[in-house]
């Protein structure tokens, strides 16, 4: 049965006729930590019902938050309690990686757990990757936990958030493999050494694009998201033409990939872009 269903079944009785099917059909799970987005304002006034419920019925489940939205260019979450232990601290475990982190924080999105499986797929034996837009480890941490010979420069402007990555970088034991750069990506990525880039973030400038062709040694890959109407697989035209004219370098875009669903009309894209300097 659905989680919906179940829901619906279990709060029979409990919340109003017309409202089960207003009941949220899924939740992600962080540590040890629910995740509810996008709850219908029509039951508000039934959250904690439904969160004490869920606690009740997952084991992993210790607490029940709902996150509002994301705020800023440091991407911190808005953060609701719903029910179960006031605290936003949590361990992640995920690909043999652990994620310290706190929800109020900064952002963990569960929809990208195939990304960062197929990451850890994909990459070879003795690259060197700079992942741009770091956060906590979230895309690069596996990869380098995953793949002994790989090293990663990793650069993030927000300390809070820098400061759970090199937390993260000590609790994984990579500290000789995975090297965090504090500071604003536009200065602070360094220049030719890398097989791959990785952009995770969605309001990338020209600029920033720059800084990832620059980072690349001879040739290499850029990985780069971005969100797009659903059923349209834009690639980031403008951003690519200009840095191709600019540069002389040959830029390719191999593949463009839905990461995941990002709103009820907008997908989570990356664009598999190949760039050769000479
Ligand atoms: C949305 S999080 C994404 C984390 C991870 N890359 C992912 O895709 O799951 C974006 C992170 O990039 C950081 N960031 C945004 N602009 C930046 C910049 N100019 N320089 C360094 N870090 C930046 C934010 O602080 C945030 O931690």
């Amino acid at each position: 049965m659905k989680f919906k269903e179940k829901l619906q079944e279990s709060l029979k009785g409990t919340i109003p006729k017309d409202l089960l099917k207003k009941l949220p059909s899924g939740y992600s799970v962080i540590g040890e930590i629910a995740v509810f987005r996008h709850l219908n304002p029509k039951i508000s006034a039934y959250k904690r019902t439904i969160g004490e419920h869920l606690i009740s019925i997952d084991p992993q489940v210790k607490i029940v938050v709902e996150q509002l939205d994301t705020v800023s260019s440091y991407r911190k979450p808005v953060i609701e309690h719903v029910a179960g232990e006031k605290r936003t601290q949590t361990i992640h475990k995920e690909f043999n990686t652990i994620f310290n982190i706190d929800l109020v924080m900064v952002t963990f999105s569960s929809g990208n757990k195939n990304e960062r499986n197929h990451l850890v797929q994909t990459v070879s034996d003795n690259e060197v990757i700079c992942d741009m837009f770091a956060c906590i480890g979230n895309l690069s941490l596996p990869i380098v936990v995953n793949k002994p010979s790989v090293r990663i420069y990793g650069v993030e402007w927000n300390q809070r958030a820098f400061d759970f990555l090199k937390q993260n970088i000590e609790a994984n034991k990579v500290d000789e493999r995975y090297f965090p750069i504090y500071g604003d990506n536009r200065k602070s990525t360094p220049k030719n050494f890398a097989t791959r880039v990785l952009m995770g973030y969605f309001d990338i400038d020209c600029n920033q694009f720059r800084c990832a062709l620059e980072a690349i040694e001879n040739q290499g890959w850029i990985h780069y998201h971005s969100i797009a109407p659903r059923g349209n697989l834009e690639q980031p035209q403008e951003i690519i033409e200009q840095a191709r004219n600019e540069s002389g370098y040959k830029i390719e875009v191999k593949e463009i990939r839905q990461i995941k669903k990002y709103s009820p009309r907008l997908n989570h894209l990356c664009s598999d872009i190949f760039v050769e300097k000479y």
